[in-house]
């Protein structure tokens, strides 16, 4: 049987992941690759419910409430979804994965990142992707492009200061440095197409390495 691969996708708000995701499904469907489309918080009815949870600005959770959560949901994620995709020879597009705990709850939410990975060994038996798509855009085209999806309603962590998600970009930065191997950096300026051309050649790039 053909190998599962799992490719998740992350960075700031309003980088462009969900049409990049869209647009990588939609090539890997002209190919005859099956495959999945998930995203997290979610991908399975308890992982949504506790979305719901963490979203909804009515909550004030603390960090490591927060990060408990996350990793309560992705552990459901994992074993429900994840992991049953791959081992039928999917392969699995996420919208945010572990990376975006250890650069919100590690990182700027100040847990560290030990923490985090400690909570993922234990909730989802450590698994990592094959290939790790980072976003990177310049911040103010990026929140102009927020503001513009959530129209003044933005989410409960959306929400948070200007200097949390600037932490959580360095925080993605200095994790891409460290593990050039799992991640790639695209830059997504330019249109849509163009910055689907460079997630491609990730793509190609891990289907022959790996
Ligand atoms: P979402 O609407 O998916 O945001 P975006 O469109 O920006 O990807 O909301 C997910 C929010 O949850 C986003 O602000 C990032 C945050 N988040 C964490 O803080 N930790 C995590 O582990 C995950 C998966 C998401």
């Amino acid at each position: 049987m053909a190998l599962g691969r799992f490719i998740t996708f992350e960075g700031g708000e309003g980088v462009g992941k969900s049409t990049q995701i869209a647009l990588l499904a939609k090539t890997l469907s002209e190919r005859g690759i099956e495959h999945v489309v998930t995203r997290e918080p979610g991908g399975t009815a308890g992982a949504e419910a506790l979305r719901a949870l963490l979203l909804a600005p009515n909550h004030d959770w603390g960090d490591r409430a927060e990060a408990l959560l996350f990793a309560a949901a992705r552990s459901d994620h994992v074993e429900k979804l994840i992991r049953p995709a791959m081992d039928a020879g999917k392969w699995v597009l996420c919208d945010r994965y572990l990376d975006s705990s250890r650069a919100y709850q590690g990182g700027a939410g100040g847990l560290g990142d030990s923490d985090i990975l400690e909570l993922h060994r234990i909730g989802s038996d450590g698994l990592l992707p094959d290939l790790t798509i980072l976003l990177e855009l310049d911040p103010q085209e990026a929140a102009n492009r927020a503001d513009a999806r959530d129209a003044g309603a933005a989410d409960r962590i959306g929400a948070k200061t200007s200097a949390y998600h600037a932490d959580v970009r360095a925080c993605f930065r200095a994790l891409a440095d460290a593990d050039p191997r799992r991640f790639t950096i695209v830059l997504a300026d330019g249109s849509a197409e163009d910055v689907h051309g460079r997630v491609l050649a990730a793509v190609d790039a891990m289907a022959e390495t790996r």
